[in-house]
């Protein structure tokens, strides 16, 4: 088994995956590894996994996954869920006060989802395993908390495919370290200073995107010159979708309880 060190360094998305299967002895050795040697607060453990391996069931999600081909490839489909379901299910059993069906609750819970996420993540990668996380688990919120019966208070956050890689990636770049981290403030940085940080990361992220014929040919036509362009374009995080996206979020969040379910009206609205 991999270092965490090593597993760090091996890390990349993979998107092809082998048929092979994924022992259950494996599955269930890294989830409990990670339920017990992941941070919770409160030790609430406010979130649930989904573990899907049914090709059926894993054909539906690649649909509601916007028909990423990997999700039907890998052997192991896993939603994580923030999920106050349970707890509030055992306060009510023990007479204890209601709580967490509110926006606090909901951010809590989608941390732990995404925490829990990253070990289980670790656990797979340090045996050898590829994983791809799967961002359209929020575009999709709604659809994939209804066909995964979810209940009130619990809704997905964040999905991981899981298998055997049959791809060996380049590993990505990132921008240089100063980029990120900042000595005891905030550091604002300069003009200059921010072409040098994204210079790298701009030339060959533009390479990338500008070997795949089809995109090259996508932002001829739209005139997108740039990475940065590229991404606010609507072939990647088109604005007007993120704002529509962001809308459906709020949606659901209402719809499970997470959020009162019509927005409060102030008075002078009223
Ligand atoms: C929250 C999250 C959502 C992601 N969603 C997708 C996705 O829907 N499809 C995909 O191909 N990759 C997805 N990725 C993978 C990223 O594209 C990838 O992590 C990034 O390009 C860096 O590459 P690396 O993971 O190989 O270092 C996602 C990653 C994260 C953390």
């Amino acid at each position: 088994m991999k270092t965490v060190a090593e597993t760090l360094t091996a890390h990349r998305s993979i998107r092809q995956f082998k048929p092979d299967e994924i022992p259950q002895t494996i599955i269930d050795e890294v989830l409990h590894e990670a339920i017990m040697g992941t941070s919770s607060s409160g030790n609430l453990n406010s979130y649930s996994l989904i573990v899907t391996r049914d090709p059926e069931r894993k054909r539906r999600l690649y649909e509601l996954h916007s028909e990423q081909e990997f999700v039907l490839q890998a052997p192991l489909v896993i939603t994580f869920c923030a999920d106050w379901y349970r707890t509030r299910q055992w306060l009510e059993l023990r007479g204890a006060r209601d709580n967490f069906n509110n926006f606090l609750g909901y951010q809590v819970a989608a941390n732990e989802a995404m925490l829990i996420s990253q070990s289980v993540t670790l656990g797979f990668e340090a045996r050898g395993y590829g994983i791809c996380y799967m961002g359209t688990t929020l575009q999709a919120m709604q659809e994939i908390a209804d066909y995964l019966n979810l209940p009130e208070t619990c809704l997905p956050i964040t999905t991981i495919v899981v298998g055997v890689p049959d791809e060996q990636p380049e590993r990505r770049e990132r921008l240089p370290m100063r980029a990120y981290i900042h000595d005891e403030t905030y550091q604002e940085v300069s003009p200059s200073e921010l072409e040098e940080l994204y210079a790298a990361r701009e030339e060959s992220g533009w390479q990338r995107y500008m070997s795949m014929p089809h995109l090259r040919a996508l932002c001829e036509e739209g005139g997108i010159t740039s990475l940065a362009q590229m991404y606010t374009s609507p072939y990647k995080y088109d604005p007007d979708a993120y704002a529509a996206t962001s809308q459906q979020v709020l949606e659901a969040l209402r719809g499970r309880g997470f959020l009162p379910s019509t927005p409060g009206l102030s008075q002078t609205e009223e």
